[in-house]
This record gives structure tokens, sequence and C-alpha cells, in this order.
């Protein structure tokens, strides 16, 4: 998987580069195609899949926390911030907001919906920001006083980083956000494996057909020639590194090509598509200590997921 710094290869070289590695992967951000977030937008919908109901009942159980987490004068950045949905319960509360900066890749559904929150909140400032949130940001110019930047990730979109690429993340949010700045991030805990198989391997096979649309996806926008049914979609927990691996299985010896080049999957081999690590409060504490200090979390009656408000050191 690439690193941050990486991230300026185009994605066909990222693509290539992936299927032609020893250990097989493709770049998940493949996923989010139209087709692909409609399917994301079903799985977050699914009983086994907890992450998106948790993380909203515990932003509703503790809204009044989290809001007086957040200083006066405060900037509200938000990375990958879609329609905003789960922003609108703090939008609701927080008096005295110097602006809010929702950041997403997907240019005009931004700014559809950042006209659409113009209108529900009159008394704020939007400043939507079309870019891709893991490359260096230029943050508009903001026409209120700003004391503090603070950063929103909410999702458990951090799991789905490699360790290395998610401290390099929290470094370039501490610097955008600078010292007395904030992050207020959503990260999913580690459970019963059995709670987060049944998450990736859905009854219904949504989760399969999200992870096999990468295939489809290559198909029609770079002319490789999988043939899709001969991929079987897989997740497994990888014990040790607490993460989910989503894997594409090949059920059969074959070769794809894309252009000149040619692919060779021998029958069980893999193409790795995913990564959604799950954590312990020590261990994101850990992760992001270089930076930030956790100041307060919130968790769920279970301890599946967690809300925590982290200060930049
Ligand atoms: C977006 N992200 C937090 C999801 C996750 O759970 O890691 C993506 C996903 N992959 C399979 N199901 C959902």
């Amino acid at each position: 998987m690439e690193t941050i710094l990486e991230s300026n290869k185009t994605l066909l070289d990222e693509i290539i580069a992936g299927l032609s590695a020893e250990r097989k992967s493709l770049p998940s951000k493949l996923f989010y195609d139209e087709y692909g977030s409609k399917l994301f937008d079903q799985i977050c919908e699914l009983k086994e899949y907890y992450l998106t109901r948790t993380e909203q009942q515990i932003m509703m159980d503790n809204i009044s926390g989290i809001v007086e987490a957040i200083p006066k004068n405060s900037l509200l950045i938000e990375f990958g911030s879609g329609s905003s949905t789960k922003t609108r319960l703090l939008l609701d509360r927080i008096k005295h907001l110097s602006g809010y900066v929702p950041i997403d890749i997907s240019e005009e559904h931004l700014h559809k919906s950042a006209e659409k929150l113009r209108k529900e909140y009159p008394g704020l400032d939007v400043y939507p920001l079309a870019a891709d949130y893991t490359k260096p940001l230029r943050l508009p110019k903001i026409s209120r006083d700003v004391e503090h930047r603070i950063t929103y990730f909410p999702g458990s979109t951090i799991g789905n980083f490699t360790n290395t690429q998610a401290k390099e993340f929290l470094t370039v949010i501490a610097e955008e956000c600078g010292i007395g700045g904030g992050l207020i991030i959503g990260f999913d805990l580690i459970k019963d494996r059995n709670v987060l198989l049944a998450a990736y391997n859905d009854k219904e096979g949504i989760t399969a057909k999200f992870n096999l649309n990468i295939l489809r996806r290559l198909n029609k926008e770079f002319g490789t020639d999988f043939n899709i049914e001969s991929f079987k979609h897989n997740a497994i927990f990888n014990e040790e590194e607490s993460r989910i691996e989503m894997h594409l299985i090949s059920l059969e010896d074959q070769t794809v090509r894309l252009g000149e080049e040619k692919f060779y999957f021998n029958k069980g081999e893999t193409i790795l598509t995913e990564y959604s690590h799950k954590y312990t409060i020590e261990g994101f504490k850990e992760l992001a200590q270089d930076y930030f200090t956790i100041k307060k979390y919130w968790t769920d009656e279970n301890n599946y997921f967690c809300i925590a408000y982290l200060e930049v050191k």
C-alpha cells in the first residue's frame, strides 16, 4: 500500500504496481465511484455493520460533552465530509463557530451540500474545499477571527490507513491545526472476532459487491479484462495486526491484461483491497501520542466504538 508521500503517483501507476507486487493489492480509494458509494451507504444500514449506527448513537448520547470540548471561536474542518450528515449534530449545537470547512474529493456533491448547509444554517460561514485530504491542503481565507482549528474525522476512516499512514495523517492534522487545536475522531474498537467478521462478510453480500466493484471499475475505467465471476470476496481478521483485511480471491489460475501489461494469478491467490484497523483506547493513544493528547473520549455500552477529543500538544 502506498504512503501519503507516494500518493502523487497516478492512479494507473498505483494499480499496475499493486497488481505486479508479490502480494497483490489495489488501493481502497477505488471503491468509491458512484455505484460503490451507493453500496457503501447500503453497508452502513446493514444489521451486521454496527460502526455507523454505534457512532451515531455515541454522538447523540454525548453531544453536550462533545460540544463543550470545542473551544469558542473555533474553525471546524471536516475531512471526507460527504453530505455532512453527522456534522449536523454538532452544527445544531455549537455556538460561536468561526466557520465550517467541509473537505471532500467529490466536488459536485460537496458544493451542493454546502449550498444546503448555508440555507439551513444562515449564521454559519461555510467554506467548501474540494481536495484529496491525504495530500497537503491550503485552507481558504476565513473572514472571522479563528482562535482554534478543530478537525472532525468520523467514521473510523483512520482505520483504513496503515499505521504508518495514520501517523503521517495525524502529523498533517496536528500541523494544520497548530497548538491548542483539536481533533474529534471516531475509531473502531477491538471486539469479539465473530462480530467483526460478520460486519465485513454480511449475509446479504453487499460488502462482497462493494469489494468486487473494484474489478468492475477497473474494467470500465482502465480497460482491464477481469472476469469478475472468477474472483470471490473474503474478509479475514488479522489478530496480530488487529485489523480486518478485505481480499479478492482468484478462483482459478488466470491472466488479466491491462494494455501491454499481464498479471498472473494462481488459484487461491488474493488481491488485498482494504485494511480496517481496530484499536484499543490505549493503542490509539500511542498511535497519536507524538502530537496529540486524548482529552476526553466517549464509547457505547458494548464498547464497540469510540469518539475521542484530542488536543494538539
Ligand atoms: C470507510 N471505512 C471506515 C469502512 C470500514 O469499515 O473500514 C469501509 C468498509 N469496508 C467494508 N465495509 C466498510
